[in-house]
């Protein structure tokens, strides 16, 4: 898989989603917030998880945020001993390290991502998160907790201290709708997998690639542009890279 920023810059990032054909990509909010219906982010192809899995393997690093790992039984790690020998042919480690961003800090210790040991975990979170997620994963010596921010986290800052604390030089950001929002927003998204499949699922509620506040004015969008096509059984993947400037 292509690109690379030169040794001194910051990370590569990458995005990989798959949505619906009418740009969906789970089920609706709950009263409560989270977790939707975990069966409605199962719509896409053994295609597609095979994706997943080899952008993975092209990393050092998977991101996500709090409500999308604890929504299923998601443990952000490299799958079968396949892909981690496909790491280890490339320089990598056999297993990429693993980001989970909470603000609140208000992790629920219980979810898989959090009980699997097989690499390291960082919880991201904010200042006054701290406390709460060093206090649910005390026990867990994998996890690390760092805070970047005061109330907001701040992605960039995170980011670097990937870069320099773990050596991360490409990192995958793996959803949800809010973290994903955010990386655009701070403009820190550089190349996007999308997986369009062929389902509508309406409902204004449902999740999108990007929730959270969004750009609200035409010439604030994120500008991409489709390097590659290939249709794949029922599906289409796609393949943007950020215009230079990343905006109009
Ligand atoms: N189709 C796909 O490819 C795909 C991929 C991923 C996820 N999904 C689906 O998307 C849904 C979850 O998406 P979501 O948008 O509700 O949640 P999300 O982005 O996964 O997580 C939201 C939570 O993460 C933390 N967070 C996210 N961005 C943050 C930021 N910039 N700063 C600080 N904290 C941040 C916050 O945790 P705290 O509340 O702890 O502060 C926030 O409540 C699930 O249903 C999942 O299955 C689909």
């Amino acid at each position: 898989m292509p690109c690379m920023k030169d040794k001194t810059s910051t990370p590569w990032v990458m995005m990989n989603m798959a949505m619906t054909a009418d740009g969906k990509t789970s089920g609706p909010k709950e009263a409560n917030g989270f977790p939707r219906t975990p069966s409605m982010s199962r719509f896409s192809s053994k295609a597609d998880h095979r994706r997943l899995l080899q952008i993975r393997a092209t990393t050092d690093a998977v991101m996500s945020g709090r409500a999308t790992v604890e929504s299923d039984a998601i443990d952000l790690g490299p799958g079968s001993k396949h892909w981690q020998r496909e790491r280890c042919r490339h320089g990598r480690e056999a297993c990429n390290k693993r980001i989970v961003v909470s603000a609140s800090g208000r992790i629920q210790p219980h979810c898989l991502i959090y009980q699997n040991n097989s690499s390291p975990l960082l919880i991201a979170t904010t200042q006054s998160g701290l406390a709460s997620a060093r206090a649910s994963t005390r026990a867990y010596d994998w996890i690390r907790v760092e805070a970047f921010g005061e109330e907001k986290i701040n992605l960039k800052q995170c980011i670097r201290w990937l870069q320099k604390h773990w050596q991360v030089r490409r990192l995958v950001v793996e959803g949800g709708g809010h973290l994903n929002d955010a990386m655009f927003r701070e403009g820190l998204v550089d190349e996007l997998f999308l997986t369009l499949c062929p389902l509508i699922y309406g409902g204004r509620h449902h999740a999108t690639i990007a929730d959270g506040v969004g750009f609200t004015q035409l010439s604030d969008a994120y500008r991409l542009r489709c390097v590659e096509r290939k249709r794949k059984g029922r599906e289409l993947f796609l393949r943007f890279l950020r215009e230079p400037d990343g905006k109009v």
